[in-house]
């Protein structure tokens, strides 16, 4: 996928006019569409399959950089295939696809598109096996002049929104495909491998090597699919309700590092707290990892990835809350499309005001109230169309402020019960799939029984401020 342009456009909109002939004559084979069409990232994902699992198996060392291996992609043909696509950057050796050796190209208008060009055809609804072997240094794999792979002095991490697959392994890169997982790593022994869901086995093969073996049982999108390699502090436990909870600390983060545990050991109480708000959690084991090599939070599935700054002035729950309530709302409950990046970060930063509320820190009504006045009516974060931001504002404190202003306003007009009864009827409905606003919109006005376009039209669908406040207020 490209990152950082709309220049694929055309090569999707291509794309998509062959899978429709392809579907409605019963024609020769035809080639796998580029991208699935989304508005932001056109190259994002790919045509013609369905992935059902990612078996990503790999040798990482950290002095070199060189991360090398094979991905097993258990998938099946969506349409008759001559050629397809994966998302992938790293420099390639050889492809199979049902066992036969294939042939394999980068697109040279976008070296994030590889071509796969199988020795037969792919018939529709018939299970494709493919298996890419690669070696690279992914930190200097610049696509759009940009690489998500942090190299950091012991390791490395692949943490990135909207993609980071394209670094390390190749996929479907979009979150309307997503799959299962086994993730595992060889790293030198003294470094840990980090990924998400279940740590089931660590082992000694040769040498001075590692092999760190992770399993995700549960639906997962290819951009919260992770690893972070350092020399990390390693804790394990069991949660109270019997999850596995796994944290991994970079010691580089010095005097931060006890602020980090303070905030992140809390995730099963965070969870906890949450489950009560959105129903029960959706997966099936926890963790973080606190690193020092990023600048952001990334709510990568069952683990999520935290950068240094949030730690600068102690614990901060409130971020531990926001990647937390992600497992929800954009891990199990994924975006049908980037520009509904809405129904991630508008209820992740709510989730902030209600874990507030439940510590003693402030109420809902409060932090809503406060967030809404602090921002004078001429601030650009007034200008941004939460609903539809554009993919160089996806994460424009917009989408988070006044998205959770506008989850707050959804709160007010319909009352506490049939506000916690949309957000756990869209998790029941949505769980583990991808949906869209006006889905949520429709649930929302099913269940409280009123018209909401008025409201949505006010927070999410339009700019300027808002003349009352989410609790209902006139500003003063
Ligand atoms: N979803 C992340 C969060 O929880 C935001 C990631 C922003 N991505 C980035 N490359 N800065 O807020
Ligand atoms: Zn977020």
């Amino acid at each position: 996928m490209r990152l950082r342009t709309r220049a694929g456009i055309g090569a999707a909109a291509t794309g998509l006019a062959t899978i429709m002939l392809a579907t409605s004559a019963s024609a020769a084979p035809s080639p796998g569409a580029p991208g699935v069409g989304d508005p932001y990232y056109p190259g994002a994902g790919n045509g013609g399959y369905d992935v059902a699992h990612y078996d990503i198996r790999l040798t990482y060392q950290p002095t070199t950089d060189k991360l090398s291996g094979q991905t097993t992609i258990l998938a099946t043909a969506k349409q008759d295939l001559s050629t397809f696509n994966l998302d992938f950057g790293l420099k390639v050796s050889s492809v199979r696809v049902n066992n036969s050796l294939a042939q394999f190209s980068n697109d040279p208008k976008d070296p994030s598109e590889l071509v796969v060009r199988p020795a037969k055809p792919i018939a529709r609804n018939t299970p494709l096996t493919i298996v890419v072997s690669y070696a690279d240094t992914p930190s200097t794999v610049k696509i759009d002049g940009f690489t998500a792979w942090k190299r950091t002095p012991d390791g490395g991490l692949a943490v990135d929104e909207p993609a980071a697959s394209e670094w390390w392994f190749p996929a479907n890169d979009h979150p309307t495909d997503k799959a299962t997982y086994d993730v595992s790593v060889e790293v030198p022994n003294g470094s840990s491998a980090i990924s998400n869901g279940r740590l089931i086995r660590k082992t000694q093969q040769r040498p001075g090597w590692t092999r760190w073996n992770w399993r995700s049982t549960q639906p997962q999108t290819t951009y919260l699919a992770f690893i972070a390699v350092g020399k990390f502090e390693v804790l394990e436990s069991t949660t109270p309700s019997g999850q596995p909870f796994l944290s991994a600390y970079d010691p580089a983060l010095g005097e931060l590092l006890p602020a980090a545990k303070a905030s992140i050991e809390r995730t099963p109480e965070v969870t906890e707290f949450l489950a009560t708000q959105f129903g029960p959690y959706p997966f099936e084991a926890q963790g973080g990892v606190a690193s020092n090599g990023l600048g952001f939070a990334l709510e990568n599935q069952t683990r999520s990835v935290y950068g240094n700054s949030f730690w600068r002035w102690g614990s901060n729950t409130s971020v531990v809350s926001h990647e937390v309530a992600h497992q929800w709302f954009g891990d199990s409950v994924s975006l049908g499309k980037w520009s509904d990046i809405w129904l991630n970060e508008g209820f992740a930063s709510y989730a902030e005001f209600l874990w507030s509320e439940n510590i003693g820190e402030g109420t809902a009504d409060e932090l809503a109230q406060y967030m809404y006045d602090s921002y004078p009516a001429d601030h650009p974060i007034w200008q941004t169309v939460v609903a539809d931001p554009g993919a160089d504002k996806q994460f424009d404190a917009a989408v988070y402020d006044r998205g959770a202003l506008a989850v707050h306003a959804l709160r007010k007009a319909v009352g506490d019960e049939d506000f916690f009864t949309i957000l756990k009827t869209w998790q029941v409905e949505k769980k583990g799939t991808h949906a869209t606003i006006p889905e949520f919109i429709a649930l929302a006005e099913k269940i409280s029984g009123k018209q909401l376009d008025e409201l949505f039209n006010v927070w999410i669908y339009s700019k300027g401020k808002p003349a009352a406040s989410p609790n209902g207020a006139a500003p003063v």
